[in-house]
């Protein structure tokens, strides 16, 4: 006792044990439940792999169509919880909105909180995932000014959830199938990433035996910061100002090495991938195939290709081999489908969803697990005598 080992940002400290996720940093490999990502990303879909992730094991027909239909069925707001949006300012952030939102469920749904009972998790977890594209969706109307538009459960979950974010209520939408597709397949992508930040806030509120909508909307939230989630914003921020200061790629990625306060080159470096995240590569195809498939040319496409080859062949990222990571070039196709900067990071928690419900189940289920509980080693004063206020 008395004895404590510090790993400030738990550099090297296993927190627990997981069969979700698994990540070769050293060689770029990331695959859930044992599927390659490459592999999930070319031939599954968004809700087969949330249903992989949370059960362990890819769907049969029968098990898939009742997931789906599942959440089909749980898609509509409580009237008085749409009622929450009003009180927001028009400018709020979505993704204060968004944890604001989650937070609340646990209000509506107060009979099956207990996360010791499998029957309370199970319609939380269908809850959660059929309410958040809702939810999403409602924060980026608030800030337009527009109507809320009630979901439509003839349409698949990503499809469902573009025409209440782009729809009208005046006319009908038109999903775009090349859209959907390329959000599908993001969504897949952001799934699960074992214990980043998010997640292991997940996992540490859930350790109080919090409920699951405590516990996501703290995820929500730590998954807001531009280090984490929020980078795919603070991306587009930079191209956008390297743009608006005349396009100098590397006079950028010089003002990065100098290590001038508050420039760092964001959608690069990751604490666990040393080489190229497989995530980003697969990315960074959808954005040109999109803007292809919409017939649209981006300069801050351009400009990321090009701040990628610099940074790529300069030793100072060569050397702290910092590559882009998935949120590098997120941010350029958001933007080609019509989603305003602010809405990125909410599209990140969309599709992060189903890992952060599988690893806080995962949890709740682990009979090693403890209250999450770090310590400290102590740099304060020595004990001291208390000094009466009028002798300071
Ligand atoms: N630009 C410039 N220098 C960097 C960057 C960067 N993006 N990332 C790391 N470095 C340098 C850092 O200055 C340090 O150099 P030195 O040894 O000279 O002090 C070295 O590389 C190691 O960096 P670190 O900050 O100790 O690494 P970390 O593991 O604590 O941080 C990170 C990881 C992702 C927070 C960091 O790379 C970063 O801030 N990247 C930019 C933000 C970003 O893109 N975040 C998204 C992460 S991936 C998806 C997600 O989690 O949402």
């Amino acid at each position: 006792t008395g004895y404590v080992t510090l790993d400030p940002g738990y550099v090297n400290t296993g927190a627990c044990t997981s069969a979700i996720t698994y990540i070769d940093g050293e060689a770029g490999i990331l695959r859930y439940r044992g599927y390659p990502i490459g592999e999930l990303a070319e031939k599954s879909n968004f809700l087969e792999v949330s249903y992989l992730l949370i059960y362990g094991s890819l769907p049969t027909r029968s098990q898939y169509e009742e997931f789906a239909d599942r959440i089909r069925r749980h898609t509509l707001l409580d009237e008085n919880l749409k009622r929450f949006f009003d009180g927001f300012p028009r400018d709020a952030h979505p993704m204060a909105v968004l944890s604001a939102a989650v937070s609340a469920l646990s209000t509506f749904y107060q009979d099956s909180l207990d996360p010791l009972d499998p029957e309370a998790v199970e319609i939380s977890m269908v809850r959660l995932l059929a309410k958040l594209p809702t939810i999403a969706a409602y924060a980026y109307k608030k800030t337009v000014g527009q109507p809320f538009l009630y979901p439509d459960n003839s349409l698949g979950y990503v499809e469902n959830f573009l025409r209440m974010t782009f729809g009208l209520p005046a006319e009908p939408y038109v999903v775009d199938p090349v859209v959907a597709q390329a959000l599908d397949l993001l969504f897949i992508l952001h799934a699960d990433h074992e214990q980043n930040c998010s997640t292991s806030t997940v996992r540490l509120v859930g350790s109080s035996q919090a409920n699951l909508f405590a516990s996501i909307s703290a995820g929500i939230h730590a998954l807001s910061g531009p280090l984490h989630g929020g980078a795919n914003a603070a991306v587009l921020e930079m191209l956008e100002r390297i743009k608006a200061e005349g396009g100098n790629v590397t006079e950028f990625v010089e003002r990065v090495k100098r290590k001038e306060k508050g420039v760092r080159l964001m959608g690069f470096g990751h604490r666990v991938y040393k080489n190229y995240d497989p995530r980003a590569a697969i990315i960074k195809r959808t954005a040109d195939d999109l803007l292809a498939r919409l017939g649209k040319s981006d300069e801050l496409l351009d400009i990321a290709k090009e701040l990628e080859e610099v940074a790529l062949n300069d030793d100072y990222f060569i050397e702290r081999k910092l590559y882009p990571n998935v949120d590098f070039y997120t941010g350029l196709i958001y933007r080609a489908m019509g989603f305003p900067t602010k809405m990125f990071t909410v599209l990140f928690a969309l599709g992060r969803l189903p890992g952060w419900i599988a690893q806080w189940r995962e949890m709740v289920n682990d009979p090693m697990t403890k209250i999450g509980r770090p310590r400290q080693v102590y740099v304060g004063e020595p004990e001291r005598s208390y000094v009466p206020i009028d002798e300071r």
